[in-house]
C-alpha cells in the first residue's frame, strides 16, 4: 500500500514558515510582498480560486489586491489594467487568472505582465529561462510537485518520469523541471500510442491529462511515484483525480490524494514565488 504524500499538511508548514519570513522582511528592510490576481469574468472555479490566492497572500501577511473585472472588458482595458500594476512597485507578483473570456487574446496578456513580476511563470521569457535550464519564475503547479518529492526525499535522479498532458501549465514544465534533476523524461499526451504501456515504465509518473480516473492500475508499475494533479468533477460533483486512487494506491510507493495532494502546493508555492519577487526587488 502506497505511502500518501500529504500536500496539506506541507502546504500548511510551508505557508507558516512564510508568514515568518514575511514578517522578518518587513522588520529589517521594511518590504511587505505584494500580490495582486485580475479576474475577468464570473468562471465559477476562478471564483473559488481567486479567493482562496487571496486568503493565503492575506494570511502569510502580504499586501493582497483581488481586481474584478466584468466579462465585457476588452483587451485593451485588461492591458492597461496589468499597465499599472506593472509601474507599481508596491506589487512583486501579478496573477491573471485564466481562462480568460473568448474574446481576449490569452497570449497577449502574458506576454504583456512585467517577466519580473510573472508568478505564474507563464511569461515567455520565463518559459524559456525554464526551457533554458536556469529557472526564475516556475509555474506554481510542477513547482510545488517539486517541494513534495523534496520533502519526501523522493530521488529523481536516473529515474524514468513519464508526465502525462502536455499543457504550459503543468505538463511542459514538469517535464523540464524533472529534467533539471535528471530524471530521464517521457513527455506523453492523449494522443500518444499504448500509452499505458508508456506509463507502465515509469518510476514517477505525473498525471495532468484532466480527465477522472482516466490512469487504472494498468497505466501503473509496483512502487511507481504517482502523482495526481486532475481536478474533476464526477457524475454527483464529487471532486476526483485523474488517478483511479483506490486501485492505484495498492500498487505505488507514494501517491497524492485529491484532494489534500498537489492542490494546496500550487497555492503555496504562489506566495513563495511572490515573496522571492519581493526579495530580488530590493537587489534591483
Ligand atoms: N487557471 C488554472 N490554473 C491556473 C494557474 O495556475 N494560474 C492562473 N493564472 N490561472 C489558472
Amino acid at each position: 500500500m502506497a505511502q500518501i504524500i500529504d500536500g496539506k499538511a506541507l502546504a500548511q508548514k510551508m505557508q507558516k514558515k512564510l508568514a515568518e519570513k514575511v514578517a522578518r522582511l518587513k522588520a529589517e528592510k521594511g518590504i511587505v510582498p505584494g500580490l495582486v490576481v485580475i479576474l475577468v469574468g464570473e468562471n465559477p472555479a476562478s471564483q473559488v480560486y481567486v479567493r482562496n490566492k487571496e486568503h493565503s497572500a492575506l494570511a502569510a501577511g502580504f499586501k493582497s489586491q483581488v481586481v474584478r473585472l466584468p466579462e465585457s472588458t476588452s483587451q485593451e482595458e485588461l492591458l492597461d489594467v496589468i499597465a499599472i500594476y506593472n509601474a507599481d512597485t508596491s506589487f512583486h507578483g501579478i496573477l491573471v487568472q485564466l481562462p480568460l473570456p473568448d474574446h481576449i487574446n490569452e497570449e497577449a496578456v502574458l506576454l504583456a505582465i512585467d517577466p519580473n513580476k510573472d508568478v505564474d511563470g507563464f511569461h515567455p521569457m520565463n518559459m524559456g529561462r525554464l526551457w533554458s535550464g536556469h529557472p526564475v519564475m516556475v509555474p506554481c503547479t510542477p513547482a510545488g510537485i517539486m517541494e513534495m518529492f523534496k520533502d519526501y526525499h523522493i530521488d529523481l535522479e536516473g529515474k524514468h518520469a513519464v508526465v502525462i498532458g502536455r499543457s504550459n501549465i503543468v505538463g511542459k514544465p514538469m517535464a523540464q523541471l524533472l529534467l533539471n534533476k535528471n530524471a530521464t523524461v517521457t513527455l506523453t499526451h492523449s494522443r500518444t500510442h499504448h500509452l499505458a504501456e508508456v506509463a507502465k515504465k515509469a518510476d514517477i509518473l505525473v498525471v495532468a491529462i484532466g480527465r477522472g480516473h482516466f490512469v487504472t492500475k494498468n497505466f501503473v508499475k509496483e512502487g511507481a511515484v504517482v502523482i495526481d494533479v486532475g481536478m474533476n468533477r464526477d457524475e454527483n460533483g464529487k471532486l476526483i483525480g485523474d488517478v483511479k486512487y483506490d486501485e492505484v494506491a495498492e500498487l505505488a510507493s507514494y501517491i497524492t490524494p485529491v484532494p489534500g495532494g498537489v492542490g494546496p502546493m500550487t497555492i503555496t508555492m504562489l506566495m513563495e514565488q511572490t515573496y522571492e519577487s519581493a526579495l530580488r526587488s530590493v537587489n534591483r
